[in-house]
């Protein structure tokens, strides 16, 4: 079992941070990385992209976000309790150079997987400018972290009701217009990285996006994961899941994430009612 060594819940509830004692999986993540998780033997394998880690105490990092019956099992489990398995840690790492002045855009949890990243990025000495976004004030999940991992950080909220009134792109827009930007990271839901990438486009902008495409094995093995980038098939988890924003088939991206939306909403609802007896 992989004990759950700290249990936070952010965002009125509707995310939970778990700190796992996984000493192997910590002494060697890299930012960018994941892992893949399941609560007990016939339960389903979630990939989730580490928070952060500390190999000193051995421990990882994982915050999710409650919206099926496979993360609302999850968020039964308490400290003392544990996961059957974790796997990783999966996938490349962040390529983390000295570039200049770099914008990591985060929108909703999203934040939790660029987190790692945007530190990396201002220990190897970028400049870093971190925009992050929630749909309101109480969604908004690690902004005193943000703002000690980058230089400078900029909130959005979509209701106005804390920070710039609008998406994470409109303040990206007044960044790239201001800034020598030299690179883009957007991380968040799939809409939010289309937009980011159309504009970094226009203003000739290198931008890597990290995609949440629906994994199995998570090593290279079902194909479950397969995107579109560059006109290419590849494999989110092992040729990603950080690929160039610029070249991925975002439309392609959400048709497959929604592929099993009507079976996913049963079986939440059937998990919830046992819940209830
Ligand atoms: P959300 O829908 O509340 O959006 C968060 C922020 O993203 C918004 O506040 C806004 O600033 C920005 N955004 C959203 N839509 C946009 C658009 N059309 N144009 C410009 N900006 C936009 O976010 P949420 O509910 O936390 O999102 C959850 C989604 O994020 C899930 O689908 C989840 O799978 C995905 N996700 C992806 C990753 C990843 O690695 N790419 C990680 C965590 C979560
Ligand atoms: Fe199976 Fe990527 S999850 S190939």
């Amino acid at each position: 079992m992989f004990e759950i060594v700290k249990r936070k819940e952010m965002a009125q509830g509707t995310v939970v941070l778990n700190e796992i004692k996984a000493p192997k999986i910590a002494a060697k993540a890299k930012p960018g990385q994941f892992v893949i998780l399941k609560a007990n033997e016939t339960g389903e394998r979630i990939p989730l992209t580490m928070a952060y880690t500390d190999p000193e105490k051995g421990i990882i990092a994982v915050i999710y976000q409650v919206v099926g019956k496979s993360t609302a099992l999850f968020s039964t489990l308490q400290e003392g309790q544990g996961y059957q398995d974790v796997i990783g840690p999966l996938g490349k790492a962040t390529e983390i150079e000295k570039l200049g002045t770099v914008v990591c855009v985060g929108g909703g949890t999203g934040v939790a997987v660029m987190h790692p990243i945007t530190k990396a990025m201002k220990e190897a000495g970028n400049h870093v400018i971190a925009i992050i976004g929630a749909r309101t004030r109480d969604l908004l999940i690690l902004e005193e972290e943000m703002k000690a991992a980058s230089h400078d950080l900029r909130v959005c909220t979509d209701d106005g009701s804390y920070g710039h009134h609008g998406f994470v792109t409109d303040v990206l827009k007044q960044t790239l217009e201001k800034e020598d930007v030299k690179l883009v990271v957007g991380i968040g839901p799939v809409p939010m990285m289309k937009f980011v990438t159309k504009m970094t486009k226009e203003y000739n902008v290198k931008t890597l996006v990290s995609l949440n495409s629906i994994m199995v094995d998570g090593t290279g093995m079902c194909g479950c994961c397969r995107v579109s980038v560059g006109g290419e098939t590849r494999f989110a988890c092992v040729d990603g899941p950080e690929f160039d924003g610029h070249l991925v088939d975002f439309e392609e991206l959400s048709k497959r994430l929604q592929a099993y939306t009507d079976m996913e909403k049963e079986s939440y609802e059937k998990f919830k009612c046992a819940c209830q007896s």
